[in-house]
């Protein structure tokens, strides 16, 4: 007998492309896609940055969880998650339980060449000049990496497209 569907949950660090990807993704597939970030701005009715500003780094941890712990592991979504949210509160275990996740794994380099073009959204990145945003990308990928990498998959950039994703979901069903 198959299996229920999975969730499709793209992890990463900022800059990886986890939302592009992910609509991608959930247009070629037909589901429904989720932003964790949007939600959550959409939810409290501020931006992420406001909500950094107003209320500080660990009330928008703690709003992360509450939104993964209310996710059905049940239903079939394409979700993309922020770059801290697997880092924090355990919540990578809550991500394994609710669907098959995906790492996009790219170089610090590769980070620092996408982020330095879009850091103003990003409230823990905003203000960095260019040498202490190499050290803050060199750091927090090492230390974040040790929770990305419990990841299903962990994906080269060649495995980055909406088609490596989709077959190995599809081989998933066919081996359930
Ligand atoms: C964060 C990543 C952001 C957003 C917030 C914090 C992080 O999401 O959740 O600014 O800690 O890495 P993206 O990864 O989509 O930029």
């Amino acid at each position: 007998m198959k299996k229920n569907p999975k969730n499709i949950i793209l992890i990463g660090f900022m800059g990886a492309g986890k939302s592009s990807l992910g609509k991608k993704i959930a247009r070629r597939m037909n589901l429904p896609f989720v932003d964790v970030d949007i939600e959550i701005e959409n939810r409290i009715g501020l931006s992420i940055t406001d909500i950094f500003t107003n209320y500080g780094e660990d009330h928008f941890r703690a709003l992360e969880k509450r939104f993964i712990q209310n996710l059905d592991s049940d239903s079939r979504s394409v979700i993309a998650v922020g770059g801290g949210l697997p880092c924090h509160k355990n919540n990578m275990a809550i991500l394994l339980k609710l669907g098959a996740v995906f790492y996009l794994k790219r170089s610090a380099k590769e980070l620092l060449n996408r982020l330095s073009q879009s850091k103003e959204k990003r409230p823990l990145i905003a203000e960095l000049s260019e040498s202490e945003l190499v050290e803050f990308i060199t750091q927090k990928l090492d230390e974040r990496e040790v929770f990305y990498n419990k990841a299903n998959y962990i994906l080269d950039r060649t495995q980055q497209t909406h088609d490596w994703i989709i077959s190995r979901i599809k081989e998933e069903e066919h081996q359930s």
